[in-house]
């Protein structure tokens, strides 16, 4: 995994032009985050996010999550705080959803995920952890989770 400053990582999402769609975390926070990926097949488990950096990644497939805990060894622990952002790319839609589990690993910071491509917005968005699912058309889009934003 490749990190950018923040505000790379912003310009080269933006400057994407394929119709893949895409996902890009950015670390606001002062505090290092552990970040464990999991889909049907692969897991990486504490990878470290380290603080004020970002990266960017392809949407692909189906059931993909990325778990955001603030001390490593959260993740598959049944009382680790963790957010969790979920994703899926199947027939043509894109559905995501953010979500925490046990308690909120970035609190009393927040979190937010937006969504941008044709328009922007075009996939939702979401400033809590209580939105649901968000879907929209997979063309690409890029969907942003920001840990420690300033919300709108
Ligand atoms: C799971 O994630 C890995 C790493 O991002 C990816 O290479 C693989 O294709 C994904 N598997 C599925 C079933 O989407
Ligand atoms: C999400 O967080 C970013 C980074 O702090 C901020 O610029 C943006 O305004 C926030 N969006 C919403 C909808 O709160």
């Amino acid at each position: 995994m490749r990190f950018f400053s923040i505000t790379a990582a912003a310009i080269l999402a933006a400057a994407s032009s394929a119709q893949a769609s895409q996902y890009l975390v950015r670390n606001w926070c002062d505090k290092d985050m552990f970040l464990t990926f999991a889909n049907s097949t692969t897991t990486t488990t504490d990878l470290v996010l380290p603080a004020k950096l970002a990266f960017l990644s392809p949407i692909a497939g189906e059931g993909n999550s990325v778990g955001v805990a603030n001390q490593p060894g959260q993740y598959w622990n049944a009382l680790g705080w963790k957010a969790v952002f979920g994703f899926t790319s199947k027939d043509g839609s894109l559905w995501w959803s953010l979500s925490d589990l046990v308690g909120d690993p970035i609190a009393p910071g927040t979190v937010n995920v937006t969504s941008s491509g044709t328009r922007e917005d075009v996939c939702e968005h979401a400033t809590d952890y209580m939105g649901g699912v968000h879907g929209c058309a997979d063309n690409g889009v890029t969907l942003t989770f920001n840990l420690c934003s300033q919300n709108a």
